[in-house]
């Protein structure tokens, strides 16, 4: 796999800012907006990066910066973007099944927010009458590279149902809000064209409901990168024309231009992280032996919670011979990053890096085993390497412990 940042460079952040350690490279994410814009030909495209994949604040102005919005899901994300310098504007709060307040926050603060359950419409028709909503639809397909990412599956807890959709047109002709936009999202990681067709089509067909008032139509995310050497990405040049064909075909027939929003997290920042972390120690009795490293699934949790193969390099002993290694984490219980995985020989203080550690690494990472999380650092286009987060110390733990005072 590809190494956008030469492992020398690696190896110096690694002595310049200890590790374990997040990399991220901002031509990667450039790139990868690029790609979208050029496939996606269609007159109004907003780009609205899911944030919950990586959300330090110089990684979102990064992405501001190159022209995209923010999709959030809580008032922390939205608190983020704001602080990022994102305009409310270019910010959409998409939740599951939240408390009225939070809608109220996002609306206090000029985010346009998006709806799928009945009870939230009521309240929102009384508190904030006139006020323009995006309504969020379930198209029921089943896609996703994991069975925890089938999001827009009938049985999922998102969107609203198939079965649902006269009734919601019918409530929302009763009422003040106004239906600017409609929404979906399939899942995380699906690479099968087929499925997004199929589902784009139903929230189309659903999109004619309200042809008279909506102005966007919100496609989500989901599209696939490759994690192993041997996988595919989306064919986003032939997927992007197929789409935009399709969309541009809809605004012909309801007779005015649409903006089309999609909503990538994964697709913009994976393949520009790279985790970094210290062989602590090599067991040789077990079968294969096993390469001990300084992190855990507190530090990245994609491997132990979805079974996700991450690809691992040894960045400090790239000619040593090949050899096949468990490669395992700190944690008090099982903590797997790798199984069985051919490495160039692994010794004690040798540098492993991680790759795609961008999309949903840190933002899931924790300090469980009361472990401090790493310090992330950004290269820029331009070359210059920026401390964007520091490592956490253990008063940053403690400072929300308010101790024990006896009765
Ligand atoms: N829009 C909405 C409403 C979403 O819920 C999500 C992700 C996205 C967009 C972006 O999806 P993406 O393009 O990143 O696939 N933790 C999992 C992924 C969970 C995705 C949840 N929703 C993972 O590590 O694979």
């Amino acid at each position: 796999m590809h190494l956008a940042v030469p492992p020398a460079q690696l190896i110096s952040l690694a002595d310049t800012y200890g590790l374990p350690l997040f990399v991220y490279d901002g031509g990667t994410i450039t790139r990868q907006i690029e790609s979208l814009r050029h496939a996606l030909t269609v007159p109004s495209l907003e780009i609205r990066y899911a944030c919950k994949a990586l959300n330090t604040i110089g990684i979102l102005r990064h992405i501001h910066q190159h022209g995209c919005g923010i999709d959030t899901v809580s008032p922390g994300e939205i608190i983020i973007a704001l602080q990022a310098g994102v305009p409310a504007s270019d910010i959409s709060f998409t939740p599951s099944g939240v408390l009225t307040e939070e809608y109220a926050f996002a609306i206090s603060k000029g985010v346009h927010v998006h709806v799928d359950q009945f009870h939230v419409l009521d309240w929102l028709d009384t508190h904030y009458p006139g006020l323009e909503i995006t309504l969020r639809f379930n198209p029921a397909i089943q896609a996703g590279g994991h069975s925890k990412l089938q999001v827009g599956s009938d049985g999922a807890k998102f969107g609203i149902l198939g079965h649902q959709v006269d009734a919601i047109k019918e409530k929302t002709q009763s009422l003040s809000l106004r239906i600017t936009g409609v929404h979906m999202h399939l899942g995380s990681d699906i690479g099968d064209s087929g499925s997004f067709d199929q589902a784009y089509e139903y929230l189309l067909n659903v999109a004619r409901k309200w042809a008279d008032t909506i102005t966007r139509i919100d496609l989500g995310g989901g599209f696939k990168i490759p994690y192993h050497p041997q996988d595919h990405s989306i064919d986003m040049p032939a997927f992007g024309s197929k789409i935009s064909k399709r969309f541009n075909h809809f605004c012909e027939e309801i007779g005015r231009p649409l903006t089309m929003v999609i909503e990538p997290g994964k697709y913009l920042v994976s393949a520009s992280g790279y985790f970094l972390m210290e062989v602590t120690v090599i067991r040789d009795g077990s079968s294969p032996p096993m390469a001990y490293v300084s992190s855990g699934f507190n530090h990245f949790l994609r491997p132990m919670n979805y079974g996700a193969y991450h690809h691992l390099i040894n960045l400090s002993n790239p000619d040593g011979d090949l050899l096949h290694y468990d490669i395992v984490g700190y944690l008090c219980e099982t903590d797997n990053f790798a199984s069985n995985r051919p490495m160039h020989q692994i010794r004690k203080g040798d540098i492993l890096c991680l790759m795609n550690a961008g999309a949903y690494g840190y933002t899931m990472a924790s300090n469980y085993n009361t472990r401090l999380k790493p310090a992330e650092v950004l290269i820029h286009e331009n070359g210059r390497q920026q401390l964007i987060r520091r490592a956490e110390t253990y008063a940053d733990i403690l400072n929300t412990d308010l101790g024990y005072e006896p009765d």
